[in-house]
């Protein structure tokens, strides 16, 4: 009998991206996926090792899993970065009963790891990574849905003093431009009419021919895509052609998310980010500049090790001139096998990481409502994705090209249009408005 397979995701979206990846080679080999937890043979994690509460919340949903199953066998495997980044500690995690640990560039050997697992009832383990796989001829299993992702590149070089990601992840690779631009033109056909690139740092994307503003234009040029995205990009790799390519392809979307981390110079030199605050602001002017209408968002960390009041009033600053559409901020978390947790003890308190934590989130949540009351009044094109139920009435919801939520009410339209609402009420998170048909 078919062996079935549940399989859960964390993390980022390039782990979302293997997941599809992941069910694409084990349905290929014979394994079905399972309706539910209850009806698998097989339970796959695919995990995220960024933060600490990261990896707690997957050592929990075990537990949890466990406890459902009452005793009933089933194989639990661990895969993506925090298989990687705990190796065998996993296995040896007695509490936890793991069969096997799969790294991120080891899926092509899952459906012969769990035939072994099964047969000779042994723990397997292999987080090897190398510096060439990139699956670029798997077909991942798409979800339903008006966006696909697409990993251009794998990996990180950049060592942020701060993250697991060059650990758990290797080395950085690009996938060929024409394999890539064969995989958009299947999902354009396939009736996806917005690709977002994905990579941990995706503007680094480089063929040894082509780098990715080249992408970028050779892409729209794909009849069917409507919308192109991309995250996360690094600043230091934002060359003036890239910039130029954004600004100047209506289909590329002017929404850039760039990673701040922090305002400080020590910090962000501490961090090894590349940048002082000056580069920074420099770009971002530069950005908005050239690219009208254009909305950043970011990440943001606060109280990695040393960082003072004074320190961290710089990344208020940074937020107060730049006025990012969103940001994500976190407190620092200290990851094993990084150079910060080698080099710098995590001396700030949790109190004070909470305080900080708790300014950001206050200052973004003015700044985000500020920008979108902004829109009020003005006609914003919108991809039309889902149907939702609000207050018990049917609404439509998609986004703008700067990335935020609208919601408006149904009409002679279905996911995958783009339409024009006229934006009539804003909150922090989301647009509402109407359709508006220019020539009614
Ligand atoms: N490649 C992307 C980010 C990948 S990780 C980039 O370079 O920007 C996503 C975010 O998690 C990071 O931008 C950072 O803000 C946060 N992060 C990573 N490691 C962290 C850590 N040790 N503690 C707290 N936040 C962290
Ligand atoms: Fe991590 Fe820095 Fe690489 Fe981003 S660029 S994945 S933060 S090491
Ligand atoms: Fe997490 Fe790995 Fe993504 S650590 S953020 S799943 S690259």
């Amino acid at each position: 009998m078919k062996k079935k397979i549940f399989l859960c995701t964390y993390g980022c979206q390039m782990n979302e991206y293997d997941s599809e990846l992941i069910e694409s080679i084990l349905t290929a080999d014979g394994f079905v996926l399972a309706a539910d937890i209850q009806d698998a043979d097989i339970i796959l994690l695919n995990t995220c090792a960024v933060r600490n509460n990261a990896e707690r919340k997957v050592f929990n949903h075990i537990d949890d899993i466990r406890h459902e199953l009452q005793g009933k066998p089933v194989y639990i495997g661990i895969l993506g970065c925090v298989a990687t980044h705990l190796k065998e500690q996993i296995i040896k995690n007695k509490k936890r009963k793991i069969d096997f640990v799969v790294g991120p560039d080891s899926y092509r050997q899952l459906p012969d790891i769990i035939r072994k697992v099964i047969k000779e009832n042994e723990k397997i383990f292999d987080v090897s990574l190398t510096t060439k796989e990139n699956y670029e001829d798997i077909t991942p299993t798409r979800k339903e849905g008006i966006n696909a992702w697409v990993a251009v590149m794998r990996g990180c070089d950049n060592f942020c003093t701060f993250c697991v990601v060059p650990y758990t992840r290797g080395r950085e690779r690009s996938r060929p431009m024409e394999n890539i631009l064969d995989e958009v033109r299947s999902l354009a056909a396939k009736g996806h009419p917005q690709v977002t690139f994905l990579g941990q740092n995706v503007n680094s994307y480089h063929d040894n021919q082509f780098d990715f503003a080249d992408l970028l234009e050779a892409t729209s040029a794909i009849e069917g895509i409507k919308r192109i995205r991309f995250m996360s990009p690094h600043p230091k790799d934002y060359l003036e052609k890239l910039i130029n390519v954004v600004a100047n392809n209506p289909k590329i979307c002017k929404h850039i998310h760039l990673p701040l981390q922090a305002g400080n110079d020590r910090i962000l030199q501490l961090m090894n980010r590349g940048y002082t605050k000056a580069d920074y602001l420099s770009l971002v002017d530069k950005l908005y500049s050239h690219i009208p209408g254009l909305t950043l968002t970011t990440d943001i960390i606060v109280g990695f090790p040393t960082e003072t009041d004074a320190d961290f009033l710089d990344t208020v600053e940074v937020m107060e001139k730049v006025r990012f559409a969103s940001a994500f901020i976190f407190k620092y978390s200290e990851r094993k096998g990084t150079i910060a947790a080698k080099k710098y003890p995590d001396d700030v308190p949790e109190e004070k990481k909470t305080e900080r934590i708790m300014k950001l989130n206050d200052l973004q949540k003015r700044i985000s409502f500020e920008k979108n009351r902004s829109w009020i009044g003005k006609t914003l094109p919108v991809l039309v994705e889902s149907e939702t139920i609000a207050k018990g009435a049917t609404q439509f919801q998609g986004r703008s090209d700067g990335y935020v939520t609208v919601v408006f009410p149904p009409g002679n339209y279905k996911a995958g249009d783009i339409v024009n609402v006229t934006i009539q009420e804003a909150s922090s998170h989301w647009l509402k408005g109407i359709h508006h048909t220019p020539d009614a």
